[in-house]
């Protein structure tokens, strides 16, 4: 089966109300802090519920959202946030190297700052990936992305 990636234009329900917009927006929270992984390796990954915990302690404690967040900690139930983005398993995507080369979070997944969930924006076809790997002289080699 070939599962292809599409632009999605409206967000996938998620267990929680989390909203990119008053963390990285409003409060100019950097990406980095929650998704430190793609620094690091591959996969950007998602935060712990501790890491949330760190700041909902205190702020927003009444708020609906942080009410139900603070259950997950206490039955130490993780958070099954619903994937947005899935390249096919064939395809081989390092975080790490693009964000290492300088590449903005925002040219693959848009002004993530101005969204409540994340929402994919880039079609993340093939040609979409090769077209700026010609642009800024990254290989072009099959083997590059494909194992
Ligand atoms: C306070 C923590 C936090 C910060 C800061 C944060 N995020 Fe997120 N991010 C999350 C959580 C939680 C999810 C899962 C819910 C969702 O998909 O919206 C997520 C999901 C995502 C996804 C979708 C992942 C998927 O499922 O495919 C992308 C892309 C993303 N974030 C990019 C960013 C970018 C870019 C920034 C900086 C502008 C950022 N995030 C800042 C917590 C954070
Ligand atoms: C060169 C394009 C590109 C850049 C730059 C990029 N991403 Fe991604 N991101 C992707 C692709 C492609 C996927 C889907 C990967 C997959 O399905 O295997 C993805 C998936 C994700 C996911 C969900 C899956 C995971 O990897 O855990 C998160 C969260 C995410 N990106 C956050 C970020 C953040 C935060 C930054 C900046 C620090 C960033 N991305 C920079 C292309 C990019
Ligand atoms: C670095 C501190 C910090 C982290 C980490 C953090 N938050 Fe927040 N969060 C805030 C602040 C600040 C507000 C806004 C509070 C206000 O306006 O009174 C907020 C607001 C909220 C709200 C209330 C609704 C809204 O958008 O105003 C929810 C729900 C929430 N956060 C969930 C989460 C979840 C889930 C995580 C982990 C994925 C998380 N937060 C991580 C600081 C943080
Ligand atoms: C920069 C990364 C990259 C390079 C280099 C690359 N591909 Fe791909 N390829 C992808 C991605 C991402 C997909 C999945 C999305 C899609 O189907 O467009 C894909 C999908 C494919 C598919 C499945 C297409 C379909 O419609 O089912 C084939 C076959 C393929 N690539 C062959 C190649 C060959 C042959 C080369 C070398 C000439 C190559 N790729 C180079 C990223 C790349
Ligand atoms: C906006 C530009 C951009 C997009 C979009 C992009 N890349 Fe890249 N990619 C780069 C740059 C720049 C490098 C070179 C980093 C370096 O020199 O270390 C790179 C490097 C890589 C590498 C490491 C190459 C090596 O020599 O080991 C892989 C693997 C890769 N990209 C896969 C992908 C895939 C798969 C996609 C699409 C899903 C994609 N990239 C989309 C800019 C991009």
């Amino acid at each position: 089966m070939v599962y292809r990636a599409y632009a999605r234009e409206a967000p996938v329900p998620q267990p929680l109300a989390f909203s990119h917009r008053t963390h990285s927006g409003e409060n100019a929270i950097p990406c980095l802090y929650c998704h430190a992984y793609a620094r690091l390796g591959p996969a950007a990954g998602v935060p712990s519920v501790e890491r949330c915990v760190g700041c909902h302690i205190t702020a927003a404690k009444d708020h609906v959202d942080v009410v139900k967040l603070m259950e997950h900690w206490e039955k130490k139930e993780p958070i099954r946030w619903v994937r947005v983005h899935h390249l096919p398993e064939y395809v081989r995507f390092n975080h790490k190297r693009h964000v290492v080369a300088g590449v903005q979070c925002q040219v693959c997944h848009g002004e993530v700052q101005r969204m409540d969930a994340a929402v994919q924006v880039s079609d993340m076809t093939m040609g979409w990936c090769l077209s700026c790997h010609e642009e800024r002289g990254a290989s072009i080699d099959c083997l590059t992305c494909h194992y």
